[in-house]
């Protein structure tokens, strides 16, 4: 018996605990690689609201592989499928906008903003239409990272237009007053200026509407969490422990409010440098990978750090427009199919 077929004989033995189907049949196991010195990895692909069943079929198949003499390591990955967003009447969706996703992160300054605004580009790329909100009404940065600052209009006096910027709708509290008048907000004026940028503006029939989230689990959040029907939220963090642990709060807010997370991003995931472009991992890269694996949850990018990422953050030309066809656009741009892929597979 080849060594595959004594692998999936072996699968065949682990029963999921749900279906009582054993992984193989029940399509648990997928992408199965045996390479002939004897590494296997394969994907489990098991429903996000039973993670612990998840963690312990990985175990249990990782120790029964690894009695095999000819295997000589196993790499097992652990993907949840994707959550339908749970049925609430109280959250509401906005007529003519098929999806809209939340850019979160549990730490301040990990580049939520950078990467909402390329990805919101990089969706845009693809053809779709794309609107951009900029939730964070204490510190907006999106009239900066697409260079516009000016004043929506008004038709009706009751509603605002977007504005138009790099083939987005953008909208943003930045174009109505400056920073510091916003930093002195409270509670409930974020929650009814969120709801006004979100509800009273004219955004048309767009595919996706991304909305940067400021940093944390606040007033922004909670709303977000309570009223809106979301189609999911990413979660950006940076390698170090410290993010990590913030992303994984932020990460649990969502889980809580029956918000399906569609991912985590790695940003600064590694020091690409300008001049010879040779890599280094400044930060301990891969750490949000493990948390994805331990998690269940997919890995959507790898952004590393990168000067030019910066610098056309700074001059209001996102990357994936400036330079569309460097190496750090593609990233987004990947990202962007990885994301739509998701948001419309057909639902389990
Ligand atoms: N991949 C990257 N490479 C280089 N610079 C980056 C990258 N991602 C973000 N930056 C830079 O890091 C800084 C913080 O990024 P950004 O404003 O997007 O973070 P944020 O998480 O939205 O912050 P806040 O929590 O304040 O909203 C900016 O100067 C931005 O240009
Ligand atoms: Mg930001």
């Amino acid at each position: 018996m080849s060594l595959e077929s004594q692998i999936i004989s072996i699968l065949k033995t682990i029963v999921d605990p749900l279906s009582k189907v054993d992984i193989v049949t029940k399509d648990i196991v997928q992408g199965l690689q045996v390479t002939k010195d004897g590494r296997v990895s394969f994907i489990l692909d098991i429903n996000a609201e039973y993670m612990n069943d998840g963690l312990a079929l990985k175990e249990k198949a990782e120790s029964l592989l690894s009695e095999l003499p000819e295997v000589s390591s196993v790499h097992i990955a652990l993907t949840a499928q994707r959550q339908q967003p749970a049925h609430n009447p109280s959250k509401q969706g906005i007529p003519g906008i098929k999806h809209i996703i939340a850019v979160a992160s549990g730490k301040g300054g990990v580049g939520k903003s950078t990467t909402a605004v390329n990805l919101a580009c990089g969706l845009n790329s693809l053809g779709l239409k794309v609107g951009i909100l900029d939730a964070d009404v204490y510190g907006p940065s999106i009239p900066r990272l697409l260079g516009v600052n000016q004043r929506p209009t008004s038709d009706d006096g009751k509603t605002m237009n977007p504005i138009a910027a790099h083939g987005l709708k953008c909208m943003s509290m930045g174009f109505m007053m400056d920073e510091t008048t916003a930093a002195i907000w409270r509670g409930p004026m974020v929650q009814s200026a969120f709801n006004q940028m979100l509800r009273q503006v004219n955004w048309g029939e767009l595919d996706v509407l991304v909305i940067d989230l400021p940093p944390g689990t606040g007033d922004v959040q909670l709303t977000l969490a309570q009223t809106v029907l979301l189609s999911g939220a990413i979660i950006v963090s940076t390698p170090q422990d410290l993010a990590l642990i913030d992303a994984r709060r932020g990460l649990e807010m969502f889980v809580k409010v029956n918000i399906p997370v569609l991912g985590l991003i790695e940003n600064m995931s590694y020091f690409l440098c300008p001049h010879c472009n040779s890599r280094c991992d400044i930060f301990e890269h891969g750490g949000v990978r493990k948390q994805a694996l331990s998690m269940g949850i997919p890995l959507l990018a790898e952004i590393p750090l990168h000067m030019s990422i910066r610098e056309t953050s700074e001059k209001g030309t996102p990357i994936v427009n400036q330079t569309p066809s460097s190496s750090e656009a593609l990233l987004y741009k990947e990202l962007a199919k990885t994301v739509w892929n998701n948001l419309t597979a057909p639902s389990i």
